[in-house]
């Protein structure tokens, strides 16, 4: 049995202007110890993902579906069945560091009062434990630096204290949403670098969350690729560089920067991203796809296995999109958008 299945997720917000179909027909599962990266534009619900998962949706949110952990139902599930798993077995690292660092309080105060909490220790175990926790994301000199506030800490090692923080209770699983964004290149590869150092330290599962595909090479065994709420392609790492078979994959790859190309030669997907608050029947990213005909915006194929352990959802033949021309020189399908 997978650590983690989440099962045919829709996730909606009610606002003024009408409902938000923020993520609709989301499945994925995550074995102990795996890493997933979830991928995709800013808006296509990675982050609502996570956090119905975790019981962390905005009052004006509602999730649909289901969401199993070790065998235990936990989507909508009541305080006292969420409560102990969120505290103690499932962890996040939010996008914005400020949002879980409390920036009035030293960081010895925050990370005790965790343990203190919900594990019971007295303070002065507390503190040395986390001294233990600050020292294994290698801040140097932990044991003084521990009494600092959150903002006397450089942005790198800043994101450290948050892992820090996240890893006291030693989670069976990190959610890590876009950990590495706010930080230059440099400190972008150190962090990523500490994650997988400090997964398999701790034999955590991970799901790394991320709008660039680039930080998913190395780091991540499977992949599930969003686009508008819903799953456009899902598979291994290495097939899903090598060659994906989504014209929106490949527009993701085709973005990555490349040492061994011009700026000038960067490409971006033409157009813009959906409107969630308007319910399309179609392919989401038809609208910007090269290849769509007016059949996808009619209707999006389900997302089908074509390969073990691959699953894209497109109707268009797999040679069409993946075409020896388009494969060889990496080239990016253009929409009619823009
Ligand atoms: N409280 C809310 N009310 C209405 N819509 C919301 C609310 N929270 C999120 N959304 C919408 O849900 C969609 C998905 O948001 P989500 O935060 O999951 O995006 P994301 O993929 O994490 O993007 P980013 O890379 O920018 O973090 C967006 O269209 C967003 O506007
Ligand atoms: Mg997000």
């Amino acid at each position: 049995m997978a650590l983690l299945e989440v099962t045919d997720l829709d996730i909606r917000f009610t606002t003024n202007s009408g409902p938000v179909f923020a993520v609709r027909g989301v499945d994925f599962t995550l074995d102990r110890g795996e890493t997933l990266a979830i991928v995709g534009e800013s808006g296509s619900g990675k982050s609502q993902t996570v956090f119905a998962m975790m019981g962390l949706l905005a009052a004006n949110g509602e999730a649909a579906g289901s969401v199993r952990f070790d065998g235990t139902e936990i989507l909508n599930a009541p305080p006292k069945v969420i409560n102990p798993i969120r505290a103690n077995r499932m962890a996040i690292i939010f996008q914005d560091p400020m949002t879980s660092l409390n920036p009035y309080m030293r960081v010895s105060e925050q990370m005790a009062e965790v343990l203190q909490l919900h594990k019971g220790m007295s303070k002065r175990s507390a503190i040395a434990e986390s001294v233990r926790m600050l020292d294994a994301v290698r801040i140097p000199d932990a044991q003084s630096r521990i009494n600092l506030f959150p903002h006397e800490f450089s942005g790198g090692m800043r994101q450290r204290v948050m892992i820090a923080m996240a890893l006291l209770c030693r989670p069976e699983v990190l959610i890590a949403d876009e950990p590495t964004t706010a930080l230059d290149v440099t400190v972008q590869a150190q962090i990523m670098r500490l994650l997988s150092e400090l997964q398999s330290d701790f034999g955590m599962a991970l799901i790394l969350i991320t709008h660039d595909l680039g930080v998913v090479a190395g780091a991540a065994e499977r992949a599930m690729v969003m686009y508008g709420g819903q799953v456009m392609e899902k598979g291994p790492v290495d097939a899903l560089f090598k060659n994906a078979t989504h014209p929106y994959t490949r527009g993701l790859i085709g973005s990555i920067p490349r040492v061994d190309r011009n700026e000038d030669t960067l490409r971006s997907i033409p157009g813009n991203p959906p409107n969630m608050a308007r319910l399309q029947q179609g392919c989401p990213f038809a609208p910007r796809c090269g290849f769509a005909g007016e059949d996808c915006l009619e209707h999006l194929d389900p997302l089908t296995e074509f390969q073990p352990g691959r699953l894209r959802a497109c109707n268009r033949p797999i040679a069409e999109v993946t075409g020896s021309d388009a494969e060889t020189k990496g080239d990016v399908p253009r929409g009619d958008a823009q």
